[in-house]
């Protein structure tokens, strides 16, 4: 018996008796949106609920990637007192749904027609035999890069396109003496990095291989040698103080102009626009060197706990704000990703909003979608926790690129 469903077992009564609760008039959301552009977006939600007259009551853990909320929620659910609803990601969310610990939305589902408007590879980590489990908040991609305009207009850089362009202007800010990537040393931060740079080095196929289909031969490859050895350039190029930052103050230092790039998920641009810079202006977005045809995904989405056997009104109604065309929308316009529903006009969206509509529907109808190995879309929990361990270890130099594949496929192998 795994863990979770000892877990689920030794407190199913305590979960139903502690049902009633959910029945308040609050919705208790826990969730890991705690920086100054995430806290703007998610105000917009909370609003929308409290236009409605239900209470917001607010489950922050700090932590990007979702790693430390993943871990309050299970000690919540051990604990009998399961949030109403929770952001979750990709695998997380057919994790719990096969334990059977998340309610039924199919009502509010048909009532709204997700069916028809949400894209398939949404709807892959959404629905647990033919169960909708969790309302899709919107669509982020990793593989993007963040520039200040300033910084490369003052050192004649454009947005690289190849790796060797990359290599480039990595070298040119150097010299110039500005810090030429932002950087925060953090497990999922060098995962998300590392998202970007093994699709770069090896492409969708390679991507596919290693991430999603975790063949072996793959991520002992020569190719991932390769992408390791990238890893280690972008490593000599960070800054002496990167260990443990959080990801917003990395953007941080590109918004004031202290370093040239960061190589970050499109929840980055929330942070440049909740400091009022403008794309085009003061701020670059592109898609990192060699994956302009590619998108590396991942999706936000509030998974219901299920609270007794029935949605409660304030699930069902959470969910149905969040699927409604003016919120994801609205939301999506501030949080820097896209909306969740293939119907949602992008004439509010700015120009990287823009691009990240039409990258989406291009790169799905071409094949060239893929969910994020760093973001919880391309393996389950266990298996990206031992990538992430590899990825960091090589990045803070406890191995070299060759140990480092040799290691990845030893760890995968493990992991399942
Ligand atoms: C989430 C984003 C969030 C980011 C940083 C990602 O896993 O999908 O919504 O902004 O982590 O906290």
């Amino acid at each position: 018996m795994s863990a979770l469903k000892t877990i689920l077992k030794a407190t199913a009564a305590t979960v139903i008796v502690s049902a009633s609760a959910a029945y308040a008039e609050d919705v208790e959301v826990l969730h890991w949106w705690t920086s100054g552009g995430e806290a703007a977006a998610l105000n917009v939600l909370k609003q929308d609920l409290e236009g409605q007259g239900i209470g917001w009551q607010d489950m922050p853990v700090a932590g990007g990637g979702g790693e430390q909320a993943m871990t309050v929620l299970r000690a919540r659910v051990t604990a009998g007192n399961a949030p109403t609803a929770v952001q979750m990601l990709g695998f997380d969310i057919l994790d719990w749904g096969n334990e059977g610990a998340l309610a039924d939305l199919n009502a509010v589902a048909a009532d709204q027609g997700w069916d028809a408007v949400v894209p398939d590879a949404l709807k892959s980590f959404a629905k647990v035999d033919g169960k909708w489990v969790s309302a899709p908040v919107n669509v982020h991609s990793t593989n993007w890069v963040w520039a200040n305009k300033s910084v490369l207009d003052a050192n004649g850089i454009a947005p690289p396109q190849t790796w060797e362009e990359f290599e480039a202007a990595l070298a040119t800010l150097k010299e110039a003496g500005v810090t030429p990537i932002a950087h925060g040393g953090q497990a999922w931060q060098d995962a998300t990095v590392f998202d970007a740079v093994a699709m770069s080095a090896g492409g969708p196929d390679f991507y596919k291989s290693a991430f999603i289909d975790l063949d072996a031969e793959a991520l002992g490859s020569d190719t991932m040698v390769e992408a390791f050895r990238r890893m280690e350039v972008i490593r000599a190029n960070v800054d002496e103080n990167f260990s443990g930052r959080d990801w917003n103050l990395a953007t941080a230092m590109v918004i004031n102009g202290e370093a040239g790039f960061q190589m970050m998920g499109d929840w980055a641009k929330g942070e440049f626009l909740n400091a009022g810079k403008v794309p085009g202006e003061d701020f670059l977005c592109f898609r990192f060197p060699g994956t302009q045809s590619q998108v590396t995904f991942n999706a936000d989405q509030f998974a219901m706990f299920d609270q007794g056997g029935v949605v409660s009104d304030q699930q069902a109604a959470l969910a149905s704000a969040i699927l409604s065309p003016s919120f994801q929308s609205a939301f999506n316009v501030v949080k820097g990703s896209v909306p969740a529903r293939t119907d949602v006009s992008d004439e509010a969206f700015d120009a990287c909003g823009k691009q990240g509509m039409k990258d989406l529907a291009a790169a799905a109808s071409s094949g060239n979608l893929f969910g994020s190995m760093a973001h919880g879309h391309a393996n389950p929990a266990a298996v990206k926790n031992a990538m992430y361990d590899v990825i960091t270890a090589h990045f803070n130099g406890e191995y070299d690129a060759a140990t480092a594949a040799e290691e990845l496929a030893t760890a995968v192998e493990i992991a399942q």
